[in-house]
């Protein structure tokens, strides 16, 4: 049954629809189609008719096959495939469809809301929490149970209720430290800086020791950041709200501040809670004009947020990242705010081989051997071996749905896969290298120096 106001709207729609069309009248349809196999457009008909009878998936299935066998870059159609297919359950492929009709900007909201239950199904909840984001931007009408279920935060102070209703989501992580490949030493530092305090507050007040401040990540992009942010929740069991700044800036121009105080208060109220700051050179990048001024009022209040002037900032994680710290107004490292900046490298060659791992551990494969496809990995980013993996599977989707007969994924597949994809790290270390070598103040890049020196 219907719950929400779009789903009434679709049902009605549906129903409406479905009166419209009786089986003699399915039946004369099909049979002109075999009559001309080629015409798309009378096929076409067909399968809008057949999407809202569940009883002739089968035929749907069929004449969804045949039509894209004739236009195989008929959107609308792909779009009714890929809601099959996750009807039926066929996730990945889902996926797969939507994802590239999504890129081409060929998907509707509505494909969109499917493409994030997909993400959902097969818990991949940062990819899910962000499109349903988007979506909703979008057309606030659009929600969607399952969704709404998993990401939006009840909310009952006063005051910030709209904006938060629509922009802001509390999570609760499944993954953890054991899901993140390598960077044993940033994991060291957040347990440390942040967690230790957490668990222990009473020695810390014992020793007089005052915790606060955060942590922040840096490094090029697709390194594991974000998800090292949220395995950090996911480790300690903590809630996880993910701030993009450049989000609050671009939507709420003159709701900034109230909005960074909301996204504060709110983790207050859901402690432990990792407060994750995405973007944060946001706040200091060169803007125009009018962000700049903006701008100054939102770093103000940022600090004092972080400072925790007006309310008390325990049990609240706060992580920073971004991809150029020097864009970081150098007040923000002052002790007791970011006063720990940890760059965050692309994989060394074994945690490449855990990333590989991690990628690979619910797809069918056999025999990898993961050494040395990583060894061909130069400048790849975790993300970069999430592609390669794509990339991967995809040409084995292909292969099943050509052959009939579905192969696990092997060592060639991923070296292949390899020459399709190009690293994505390469860019930022260019630039990096540059400030490391002519702005490096008091020694803040040296790791990326040393990191260069040990390529
Ligand atoms: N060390 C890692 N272990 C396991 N997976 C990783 C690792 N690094 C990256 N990944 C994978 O790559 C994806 C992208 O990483 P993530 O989004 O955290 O990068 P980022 O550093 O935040 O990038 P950006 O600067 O573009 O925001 C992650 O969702 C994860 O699947
Ligand atoms: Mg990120």
């Amino acid at each position: 049954m219907p719950t929400g106001h779009g789903d009434w709207i679709r049902y009605i729609f549906a129903i409406d629809k479905r009166t419209m069309y009786t089986q003699p009248e399915l039946n004369e349809l099909a049979e002109a189609i075999k009559l001309s196999p080629e015409n798309v457009t009378l096929r076409f008909l067909l399968i809008k008719k057949l999407q809202f009878y569940p009883e002739y998936r089968q035929q749907l299935e069929d004449n969804l096959n045949a039509l894209l066998q004739y236009s195989p870059q008929h959107s609308d159609a792909k779009e009714i495939l890929a809601k099959l297919y996750f009807d039926k359950g066929k996730v990945s492929a889902a996926i797969i469809i939507a994802e590239e009709l999504l890129q081409d900007n060929n998907l509707s909201l509505e494909g969109q809301i499917i493409l994030a239950k997909s993400y959902l199904a097969e818990e991949d909840t940062f990819r899910a929490r962000e499109l349903y984001q988007k979506v909703l931007t979008q057309d606030p009408d659009m929600s969607d149970p399952t969704l709404d279920n998993e990401f939006r935060v009840k909310v009952d102070g006063p005051g910030v209720e709209e904006i938060l209703a629509q922009s802001m989501f509390l999570e609760k992580p499944k993954i953890n430290f054991s899901d993140v490949g390598g960077l044993d030493h940033v994991k060291k530092e957040i347990d440390l800086k942040i967690i230790k305090p957490l668990e222990h507050a009473e020695l810390y007040a014992q020793y007089g020791k005052k915790v606060g401040g955060g942590i922040l990540l840096y490094g090029p992009p697709g390194c594991g950041k974000t998800y090292l942010a949220k395995a950090t929740a996911g480790e300690i069991n903590a809630g996880f709200i993910n701030v993009g700044l450049n989000d609050i800036l671009d939507m709420y121009i003159g709701n900034s501040e109230k909005n960074l105080h909301a996204y504060f208060e709110e983790a207050r109220a859901n402690k432990p809670c990792v407060l994750f700051f995405d973007e944060i050179d946001a706040l200091g990048a060169k803007r125009t004009d009018l962000r700049q001024s903006a701008g100054k009022n939102v770093i103000n209040q940022f600090l004092a947020e972080l400072d925790g002037i007006e309310s008390d900032n325990e049990g609240v994680l706060i992580i920073g990242a971004t991809n150029s710290p020097w864009h970081i107004d150098s007040a923000f490292r002052r002790p007791g705010r970011f006063d720990r900046i940890i760059f965050v490298p692309p994989p060394d060659v074994e945690s490449k081989e855990e990333i590989l791992k991690i990628a690979l551990r619910e797809k069918p494969n056999d025999s990898i051997d993961y050494k040395k496809v990583s060894k061909t990995l130069a400048d790849y980013s975790g993300a970069d071996i999430n592609a390669l993996v794509d990339i991967a599977t995809e040409s084995k989707l292909v292969e099943a749905m050509e052959t009939g007969v579905p192969q696990p994924i092997r060592t060639k597949d991923l070296l292949a896969a390899s020459k399709h994809h190009k690293a994505s790290t390469i860019d930022w270390f260019t630039t990096a290298k540059n400030y490391a070598m002519f702005a490096n103040q008091s020694g803040l890049y040296d790791s990326i120096l040393a990191y260069l020196d040990k390529k």
